[in-house]
């Protein structure tokens, strides 16, 4: 509907504070899967606001994009609701177990044993997503549950198609599908990935998402899904309890702000690392007139801001509701200026020690982005943390459960999947959520509002830095989503980049100034971006051309 009847644009000038023209289409959302985005739309032809919109969203992608989140995995809603202004981070994060306790991965000689965190139902969290979506549509939506995961529902009971990037996340975790009799049942067929266009049926998780519809929060985390997931999990070795489930609550959390160029951002809060890490490096960058050094020396610097924001998140970051963190001095634009005072023009900074790192790359989460008409806005990254998780399906349920439990430091100083180290902060303690790299963020500009976030373990927070200075040098959705990237996460002390983000000569200049470097096969994230023109009132969007997502303005 490109242009409303003259008296509905009346009616939704009067809805908005003054000063902000509607968007001119009924909606745009940018989701990692194209099924996912026009179930959303079609939530908002039929009068659903932007959170009902974000409730459908969420539930398609746990159906047809299993590898990347789901109802079995937790994430962060940054909401903005355009009627009064009000701003919040749902956190839907996964928690430790009740019986969970710091050394639930060493053996008996203190080492961490290899894959204990990572597969199988002992590497899962307790599942936030369910309450997330149910608080999201109770709280912020004007449709029942009943409309909003009917299209869930009836993918998982009809079937979606097998695409080649479900098949290339399979055959990665085919030996781990394999292990569990329901994983297998549910996402291989005769014990191999299933065909390209081959249907996938999910006939219990239809049922666990129908009984949610009806019953919301509760008809996950009490009643015969969740006694079923209990017995599921401790049957196959897992140490969940009832009280697990029944405890599980959503927090509300206040976003974490910061301003670049005038811009003003707002991203997650703890537990996620991602806004006070985003915060932090262009605090830093702030200090330095970027323009003026040619684009080796601006790698350069880009890279030792990094890796200063990413040692601070080794060292302080953990969940708020266990942890003391001196939040407000690391986005304090002064502390940044003191990071930066050791960072030298002509030289790479070592990072202090070099744990092994472990190479390994993940391609799953998931983030979508939404706006209404009216301008509420979702940001969302849900996550089942690595590809198909920890790739157990409880029997019964159709629920196939995160390995959250790896993104906990294991033992200080031992680097989980992503390489990232941390300590005491983040170590693993009863009902405790561990610390994310997920980082939905708003960027409000003086020509309108930018929604953007993406996958990609430790390196979203850099994959976010880019978008955002992309942003900042003038560019629209699309370059936001296809700068080529890089990173530095402090240790492993590499800069790890794209095929084709830093040239030959690039190379050459930044080993000279002492860096290592780490060339990637192939490219990584799937950043799914929106803007809103506040000036013509237009939206756009652009999903990530490294994966198989749409934007749709409507
Ligand atoms: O919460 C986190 O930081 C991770 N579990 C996210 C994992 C992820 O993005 C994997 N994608 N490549």
């Amino acid at each position: 509907m490109r242009h409303p009847r003259p008296f509905l644009w009346l009616l939704l000038l009067l809805w908005l504070p003054p000063g902000l023209p509607a968007a001119q289409e009924r909606g745009a959302i940018a989701s990692a899967h194209p099924l996912a985005t026009e179930a959303g739309h079609a939530i908002l032809a039929q009068g659903g606001n932007a959170f009902d919109a974000a409730v459908t969203v969420a539930a398609v992608l746990a159906v047809v994009e299993p590898y990347s989140s789901g109802m079995g995995g937790g994430g962060f809603w940054l909401l903005h609701r355009a009627r009064d202004g009000f701003e919040v981070m749902l956190d839907g994060r996964e928690r430790a177990p009740l019986a969970a306790h710091r050394d639930l991965y060493l053996d008996s000689k203190g080492e961490v044993v290899p894959g204990l965190s990572v597969n199988g139902p002992l590497a899962a969290g307790i599942p936030g997503q369910p309450a997330a979506l149910a608080h999201l549509a109770a709280r912020y939506g004007r449709l029942p549950l009943a409309r909003t995961l009917a299209p869930a529902i009836r993918l998982a009971r009809e079937g979606f198609p097998v695409d080649g990037h479900y098949r290339r996340m399979a055959e990665w975790r085919l030996e781990q599908l394999r292990q569990w009799p329901a994983s297998k049942q549910q996402f291989l067929i005769d014990d191999a990935v299933p065909p390209l266009d081959a249907v996938v049926r999910q006939p219990q998780l239809a049922e666990t998402l129908r009984r949610m519809a009806e019953q919301g929060h509760d008809g996950f985390y009490r009643g015969p899904v969740a006694e079923r997931l209990v017995a599921g999990v401790r049957a196959a070795g897992g140490i969940w309890q009832l009280p697990d489930l029944a405890e599980y609550r959503v927090v509300e959390r206040e976003p974490v702000r910061g301003e670049y160029r005038g811009m003003k951002i707002t991203s997650a809060a703890p537990p996620s690392s991602g806004g006070i890490v985003l915060i932090s490096m262009l605090n830093q960058l702030a200090r330095f007139d970027l323009d003026k050094y040619p684009s080796v020396q601006r790698k350069h610097l880009v890279v030792e801001v990094m890796r200063r924001a990413y040692r601070d998140r080794a060292e302080y970051l953990g969940d708020p509701d266990f942890v003391d963190m001196p939040v407000a001095r690391l986005i304090d634009p002064d502390y940044a200026a003191g990071l930066t005072r050791d960072i030298q023009l002509d030289a790479a900074t070592p990072s202090r020690y070099q744990p092994a790192g472990t190479g390994l790359e993940g391609q799953d989460t998931t983030h979508y982005s939404i706006i209404d008409a009216e301008g509420n806005r979702v940001s969302a990254t849900l996550s089942v943390n690595y590809p198909f998780g920890s790739c157990f399906v409880v029997p019964g349920t159709g629920i196939l459960l995160n390995d959250e439990m790896d993104d906990f430091s294991a033992r200080p100083g031992a680097p989980n999947v992503y390489g990232l180290v941390g300590g005491e902060a983040n170590a693993i303690e009863p009902g405790k959520r561990m610390l994310s790299s997920m980082t939905p963020t708003f960027v409000e500009t003086d020509q309108g509002v930018a929604v953007l976030g993406t996958p990609g373990g430790s390196r979203i927070i850099s994959m976010l830095l880019h978008g955002i200075l992309a942003l900042a040098e003038g560019g629209g959705p699309e370059a936001w989503v296809s700068r080529p990237r890089y990173h530095h996460q402090y240790l492993p002390d590499v800069i790890q980049f794209e095929p084709g983000a830093l040239d030959t000569d690039e190379q050459r200049q930044l080993m000279e100034l002492g860096h290592k470097l780490k060339p990637l096969d192939s490219g990584y994230g799937n950043m799914q971006a929106l803007f809103w023109n506040r000036q013509d009132g237009h939206l756009s969007g652009a999903s990530d051309p490294r994966g198989i997502g749409k934007a749709v303005v409507e």
